[in-house]
């Protein structure tokens, strides 16, 4: 997909999430066919750079006309949630150089087949929303958060992040389970599609600390989705080490996958956000850092991943300022130590099994003194689960009026000033 592409299609997904107040998919089509939506977008074009704000302009007027024409009453439907209407599942978008097709649906199954099988039926809208209640409305959407929505999560192969991706599917929404480790991710994207009988999960390849490679993700799901709306930046890695002695590439690395990554992932996924914001301006999105407590206080003989944490922080509350303007929230979750999670269990190489072996806590014989030790830490005397998690996640999600926050999930183990 090219960089045009990368533009237009976060564009035209914004106008149907605002005509819609809900999530759609947005594709693109080798075929052109007739339809009877055309978007003419060279005015907005110098060349075949692009001025964003001007073609979401145009795209905004033109679907107008488009739903004008459609609608018996000639309600305006982008002004209007709730009522029953129609728009364009197919639409053309004309550039100085090219004619491109997009399509358009509620899941990435339907708009596949619709691709397929060359169907540009109108897409019909309906919503049962309309005659309750401000407060019923508020319920039904808090239980229906993450539904239909595109959602990326790093790291996501294993550990939080494919406990993350579990309760997401499970809530409804589409994710993206982008990992260095391919394999993991597309085992468990096959595991999830086959238990839903649809495509609920699709694997991407990236390593979050090279800028291509976060360049190329976003681009991926640009290409399979039209855009997104939950980011969650989960990947992380922890080398612990002593100030005295640690090696500067074992810090560096630390830093580049746990804080720049950070940056990197923001980057890329806030402008595909900002373009939909061009035509969705009340449609609000989540950039979410799986961080830590110990992003929150410091943590001995492990300044490398303290330090990565804690300016994560601090990259949080400047992006949620910055991007506030377009409805971007970005917001931090700081879970305690996950002890069920591969990073901690895992029987050869798991911190439990490392503690025991170079006598970390003393007088601990066997691993489950080492974790009844942590656990003691604790004052719910448990360690974090994705549940715990995901609560906080939805949490976040859901509240609309909350930017550059760090919600901790400690189970009391730090509590903030
Ligand atoms: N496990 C805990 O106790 C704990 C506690 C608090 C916060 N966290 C945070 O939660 C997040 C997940 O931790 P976890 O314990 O589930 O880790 P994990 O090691 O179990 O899983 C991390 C996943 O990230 C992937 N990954 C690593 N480097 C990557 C890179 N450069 N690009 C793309 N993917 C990469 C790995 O392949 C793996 O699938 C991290 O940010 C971590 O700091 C973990």
């Amino acid at each position: 997909m090219n960089r045009l592409m990368q533009i237009i299609a976060p564009i035209l997904r914004g106008l149907y999430l605002h005509a819609t107040g809900q999530s759609v998919v947005v594709l693109p089509g080798n075929t052109l066919v007739e339809t009877e939506c055309h978007i003419d977008v060279r005015p907005a074009m110098q060349g075949e750079d692009i001025h964003e704000e001007m073609a979401a302009k145009i795209a905004s007027e033109t679907c107008k006309s488009w739903i004008f024409e459609h609608s018996p009453s000639g309600v305006d439907a982008l002004q209007t949630h709730g009522i029953s209407q129609q728009l364009p599942s197919c639409i053309q978008v004309q550039t100085t150089s090219n004619i491109y097709t997009f399509w358009v649906d509620w899941d990435l199954d339907r708009c596949r087949d619709r691709i397929q099988r060359l169907d540009t039926q109108p897409l019909e809208i309906s919503s049962q929303t309309k005659s309750m209640s401000s407060y019923e409305q508020l319920f039904q959407s808090r239980i229906r958060i993450a539904e239909r929505k595109v959602a990326l999560i790093t790291g996501g192969a294993q550990g939080f992040g494919e406990e993350l991706v579990q309760g997401l599917v499970g809530a409804g929404a589409l994710v993206f389970i982008a990992d260095l480790n391919y394999n993991g991710a597309q085992t468990l994207a096959n595991r999830l599609n086959t238990h839903y009988g649809r495509t609920v999960a699709l694997p991407v390849a990236c390593n979050v600390a090279e800028e291509t490679s976060v360049q190329e993700m976003v681009a991926h799901i640009v290409e399979q989705a039209g855009g997104l709306d939950i980011c969650v930046s989960n990947a992380g890695i922890l080398k612990a080490g002593s100030v005295l002695d640690q090696e500067l590439a074992a810090f560096k690395l630390v830093t580049d996958v746990n804080y720049t990554a950070f940056f990197l992932v923001t980057k890329y996924v806030a402008q595909v956000m900002r373009c939909q914001a061009l035509t969705a301006p009340e449609w609000y999105t989540d950039i979410i850092q799986i961080n830590s407590k110990s992003g929150l206080e410091g943590s001995n003989k492990n300044g490398a991943y303290a330090g990565s944490k804690f300016g994560g922080i601090g990259l949080v509350q400047s992006f949620a300022m910055e991007l506030v303007e377009y409805n971007i929230k970005v917001n931090a979750i700081c879970p305690g130590n996950f002890f069920d999670g591969p990073l901690w269990s895992d029987p050869q190489k798991g911190l439990f099994v490392q503690y025991l072996q170079t006598g970390k806590v003393l007088g601990a014989k066997t691993v489950t003194d080492v974790r009844a030790f942590y656990e003691a830490k604790i004052p719910m005397k448990r360690g974090c689960t994705g549940p715990d998690v995901l609560r906080a996640l939805f949490y976040i999600i859901e509240q609309v009026y909350e930017t550059g926050q760090a919600v901790p999930v400690t189970g009391g183990q730090v509590m903030l000033h």
